[in-house]
């Protein structure tokens, strides 16, 4: 007998119809919005669940679902996995690593050069008509070839945004990470480690591709961005509630940042009206690893580890060991 999984939101089709070959699968093509209870309704006799980084799988969802054997999560970030909760109850995680990492990194790129060159900003002037005339100090923005560029984060996302500055734009790429890379990953990258106040302090352009969790919750903080030079810019690809959104709103408001780009928020999909109401920052909605080719990958590797969990016991990329 096919084991019983649920796909907790919308998915392509095709992914779904590859599922459906190796189990029987509830799925959530009206893509309604489920909270904790309902998910766990649904979960009673599955043995499976594809989350999308939104689903919580808690110690609590576990204990009513004594019957789940594995959460594939159509994402790299997992920090909606209580993952020690998840190994005590021998329920196998699973992530979508790699097949997103250049999608994401271009991403990060394109959010980085918005933010700098003042394009958001400039084409809602633009589409509401006030553009009249040229002027010499129109929507001048800061450099990105030349400058300085820090990452904080340093893993694969990190490091592909290191390799475009440097190789690219000829940026002077500095990190900072938990654990510093080895010679050969820092030279490919040609990205110096500095501790984390230096590379605050020297950002003209700062990325945050780092996981969250709450060793990371407001990692940036009123503290933090008071370290930074007031022309530098700010770009988060990563997770809200790395940023403090009311912190980074205030100096960005008052000048003690040039810009921001953001692509997650803390409570998102509400963004902070404090945010909203800036013109100096590009806000796009949690979508650094949109194209398609990649979202398909990411669907398809969750996918597989589902179907390689059932018919050969290990799954592809797993996050515990059960
Ligand atoms: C990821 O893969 O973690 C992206 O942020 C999508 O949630």
């Amino acid at each position: 007998m096919k084991p019983q999984i649920l796909v907790a939101r919308e998915i392509f089709p095709d992914v779904l119809a590859r599922l459906a070959q190796h189990f029987e699968v509830e799925s959530n093509q009206l893509d309604e919005s489920w909270n904790a209870a309902q998910i766990s309704a649904r979960l009673q006799g599955k043995w499976g669940i594809l989350t999308m980084a939104g689903e919580r799988i808690d110690a609590g969802l576990l204990a009513a679902c004594p019957g789940l054997k594995i959460c594939a999560n159509m994402a790299v970030g997992y920090n909606n996995f209580d993952l020690a909760a998840m190994s005590a109850a021998g329920v196998l995680a699973t992530n979508t690593p790699d097949v997103l990492t250049e999608t994401t990194a271009d991403f990060g790129f394109a959010l980085l050069m918005a933010t700098a060159r003042r394009i958001s900003e400039s084409e809602r002037f633009l589409r509401s008509g006030q553009w009249k005339k040229w002027r010499y100090d129109m929507f001048a923005g800061t450099d990105i070839h030349g400058s300085t560029l820090a990452i904080l984060g340093m893993g694969r996302i990190g490091q592909g945004i290191a390799r475009r500055g440097a190789l690219g734009f000829g940026m002077k790429v500095i990190y900072h990470n938990r654990t510093r890379l080895d010679a050969a990953t820092e030279a490919q990258c040609q990205a110096r480690y500095v501790g984390k106040e230096e590379l605050l302090a020297s950002a003209d352009h700062l990325v945050l591709v780092l996981p969250y969790s709450p060793a990371s919750h407001h990692a940036i903080g009123g503290a933090e961005l008071a370290l930074m030079k007031p022309t530098a810019t700010l770009v988060n690809i990563a997770r809200g509630g790395i940023v403090d959104d009311v912190a980074l709103a205030s100096a960005l408001a008052a000048g003690r940042l040039a810009a921001a780009g953001l692509d997650v928020f803390e409570g998102e999909p509400v963004v902070h009206p404090d945010l909203l109401a800036l013109r100096n920052v590009v806000l796009t909605p949690h979508i650094a690893s949109a194209s398609v080719p990649t979202r398909l990958a990411m669907a398809n590797l969750a996918a597989d580890n589902l179907i390689a969990f059932w018919t050969q016991g290990k799954a592809l990329t797993p996050l515990n060991a059960t």
